[in-house]
C-alpha cells in the first residue's frame, strides 16, 4: 500500500441529490486544508435509507451531510445527538466515531453565522420575526435564541405549528429573557422588525407567506433561506418595502463549512467560497 494515498470518505446523501452544491463546497472546503479528502454525492431510495448509510459505514465512510427527505431518518439513525439537533427533531450531519453514530444540525448555525458574521447584522437584542413553522424553522430557533435577541415572533399559516414551537422553546427563552410569542400573522407586533427569516416553503412555488407590510422597515435585513439565480419573491418584496433582501446562499456555505468542522476539527474559508458559488450562480448558464 506505500505511496498510495487514503482518502478520507464523506458524502452528502438525499433524494433528489443530483443538483446538491455540497460536493463543489467541500471540495473547496478539503483543497483548502490540503489534506486527501472525498466527497459525493449518494443517492438513496425514500425507503431505504438505512442500508444506505451502513453500506456508506461498511465502506470506511467518515461522514455524511443529510438532505430532503432523510433528515428525520438521520435524526432517528444517530447514536448521540448534539444539543441543537435534539432541539431541532433533525440531523444534517452524520460523523462516524468508533464508538457510534453522532448526529448534529449545523443549519442554524449556518443561518446566524451568515447574518452576524457575511452581513454584518447582529441578533444581539435584535427584533426577528420567523416565518414559519416546519422543520426549517424548527431548526433553527435555538442557535437564533442563543444570540440573546430582545424578540421572536414566530408566525405560520398553521398557527398551531408556531405554537408548538413557542411552547417547545419557551425554557431556552426565559432563560436569556428573550420575548418569544407567535400564532398566526395576527401575531405579528406593531413597528417593523431588525430581522425576517422566511423559513416557509413559499419560494419554491414563487408564493409570498402572509406577513403585515408595516414589519418591514428601510433598517430590516428579509432573510430568505431559499436561493436562486435572481432574488426570490420574498426578496423582491421586501426590497420594494424598503427593506434590505438577503437569499440562503450564504447558509448553504456556512452551514457545510460547520459540518466540515464538526468532521475534521478545522474550521474552512467560507468566505471565497461563497464568494465563487455566487459567481456560478449568476453566470449566464444558470440566468
Ligand atoms: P420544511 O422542512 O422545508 O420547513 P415543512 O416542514 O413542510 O418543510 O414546512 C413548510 C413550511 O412552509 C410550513 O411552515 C408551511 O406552513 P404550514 O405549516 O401552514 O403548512 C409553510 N408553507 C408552505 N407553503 C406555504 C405558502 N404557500 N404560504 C405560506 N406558508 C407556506
Amino acid at each position: 500500500m506505500s505511496g498510495v494515498e487514503m482518502k478520507d470518505r464523506y458524502a452528502v446523501i438525499g433524494n433528489p441529490v443530483g443538483h446538491s452544491k455540497s460536493p463543489f463546497i467541500h471540495s473547496r472546503f478539503a483543497a483548502q486544508t490540503g489534506k486527501p479528502v472525498e466527497y459525493s454525492a449518494l443517492l438513496a431510495p425514500v425507503d431505504a435509507f438505512v442500508p444506505h448509510v451502513r453500506a456508506f459505514i461498511d465502506a470506511d465512510g467518515r461522514g455524511l451531510n443529510v438532505t430532503v427527505p432523510f433528515k428525520l431518518d438521520a435524526h432517528a439513525f444517530a447514536s448521540s445527538l448534539s444539543p441543537r439537533a435534539a432541539a431541532a427533531g433533525a440531523v444534517n450531519t452524520l460523523r462516524i466515531d468508533p464508538n457510534g453514530v453522532y448526529g448534529d444540525n449545523t443549519d442554524g448555525f449556518g443561518l446566524v453565522r451568515d447574518i452576524e458574521v457575511n452581513l454584518g447584522v447582529s441578533l444581539k437584542g435584535a427584533r426577528i420575526l420567523l416565518l414559519g413553522a416546519g422543520g426549517a424553522a424548527r431548526g433553527v430557533v435555538l442557535p437564533m435564541l442563543e444570540r440573546a435577541p430582545h424578540t421572536l415572533t414566530i408566525v405560520n399559516r398553521t398557527a398551531a405549528k408556531a405554537e408548538a414551537l413557542v411552547d417547545q422553546f419557551a425554557q431556552a427563552a426565559s432563560g436569556i429573557a428573550c420575548r418569544l410569542s407567535g400564532g398566526n400573522a395576527r401575531a405579528i407586533e406593531p413597528g417593523a422588525y431588525d430581522v425576517i427569516v422566511n423559513a416557509t416553503a413559499g419560494s419554491l412555488e414563487a408564493s409570498l407567506p402572509e406577513c403585515d407590510d408595516s414589519a418591514f422597515g428601510n433598517g430590516t435585513l428579509a432573510y430568505d433561506m431559499m436561493y436562486g439565480a435572481h432574488p426570490t419573491v420574498f426578496m423582491e418584496h421586501a426590497q420594494k418595502l424598503g427593506a434590505r433582501g438577503a437569499d440562503g446562499l450564504g447558509m448553504l456555505v456556512e452551514q457545510a463549512a460547520e459540518s466540515f468542522y464538526v468532521w475534521r476539527g478545522v474550521r474552512p474559508d467560507s468566505v471565497p467560497v461563497l464568494a465563487e458559488l455566487r459567481a456560478l450562480l449568476t453566470a449566464p448558464s444558470h440566468a
